[in-house]
């Protein structure tokens, strides 16, 4: 990993981190992905963070999400592990957490975003609604565990850290942030950005424009939640689960065509991208 630093994320360099699995394995080495959001009108953000987990490789995949995502959880991703929000054990903190998609930032939304970023064990994944709370209630900005990784895109950005005017005006504020906070900057666009607290960045090659469409976000929060249940410190996390990302999008578009490509044949795509890579 370390020869990348500071450059291009391609097949090569990705090659070099991704750990292919032991045929002698079995679902408890690959980890426990914990997605948390959903609410009423928008439980397929969920459902299709937890479908891109359970397709990128950790053992058990859990939703967590208030009662009205359930039905559609469990008929959509019947592999996947359903828990009320309200049942979710208050200590429940030494799992792996991906949250954001389609929370919303109600009260309880927040209360459960500032119990986990107080209590969670390891770093986690903050998208969506996760970036907007945390944009609303800056002090939640320095209970963020270290190496935890925000995937936000410019507009959640500028409501994180003020208006900026330009890509690479937020790749400079990204860096700041990620070195004071030592948390992981995932700053979204056409050629991703990873920017870590070390003060590198890592620059993503895949992906198209298939991808400008909602839910492709959700999709990559999965993937990243995945990887990193899965034991891939964080960094290698976000790059890996981010150059995937592009790569299913480009794959799909071979046969489905950039308009058609929907966030869910992304997760179908990711089938044949681990094929690329097994
Ligand atoms: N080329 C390559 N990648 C792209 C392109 C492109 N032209 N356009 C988008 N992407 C990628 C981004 O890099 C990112 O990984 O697709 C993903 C889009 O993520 P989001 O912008 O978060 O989109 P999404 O979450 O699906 O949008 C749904 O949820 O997060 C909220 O407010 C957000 O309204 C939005 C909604
Ligand atoms: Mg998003």
């Amino acid at each position: 990993l370390r020869s990348i630093y500071g450059c291009t994320v391609d097949t090569e360099s990705v090659r070099s981190i991704y750990r292919s699995r032991s045929n002698f394995s079995h679902k408890g080495d690959y980890g426990k992905s914990f997605l948390i959001g959903g609410s009423l009108s928008m439980c397929g953000a969920l459902l299709l963070a937890v479908r891109a987990s359970l397709r990128s490789g950790s053992g058990y995949t859990y939703a967590v999400g208030p009662d009205e995502c359930r039905v559609v959880l469990q008929t959509a991703a019947p592999e996947a592990i359903f828990l009320d929000k309200d049942d979710f054990e208050a200590d429940q903190v030494h799992q792996v957490f991906g949250i954001g998609p389609g929370m919303g930032t109600g009260a309880e939304s927040l209360a459960l975003l500032r119990h986990l970023l107080q209590n969670s064990c390891f770093p986690v994944v903050l998208d969506a609604d996760a970036l907007n709370l945390i944009g609303q209630n800056r002090e939640l900005m320095e209970l963020i565990p270290p190496m935890s990784i925000l995937t936000p895109h410019p507009k959640e950005f500028d409501r994180l850290f003020g208006l900026h005017a330009s890509s690479f005006a937020r790749l400079d504020t990204a860096l700041q942030i990620a070195k004071k906070n030592k948390i992981i900057v995932v700053v979204k666009g056409h050629r991703t950005q990873i920017v870590c607290p070390d003060g590198n960045i890592y620059y993503n090659l895949s992906g198209n424009a298939a991808l400008a469409k909602a839910g492709s976000g959700d999709v990559l929060t999965g993937v990243i939640t995945s990887l990193m249940a899965q034991n891939y410190d964080p960094i290698q996390a976000a790059v890996l689960g981010v150059w995937i990302h592009g790569r299913s999008a480009e794959l799909v578009s071979l046969t489905k065509g950039i308009e058609s490509v929907v966030a869910s044949d992304i997760i179908e795509g990711l089938c044949l991208v681990y094929s690329e890579l097994n």
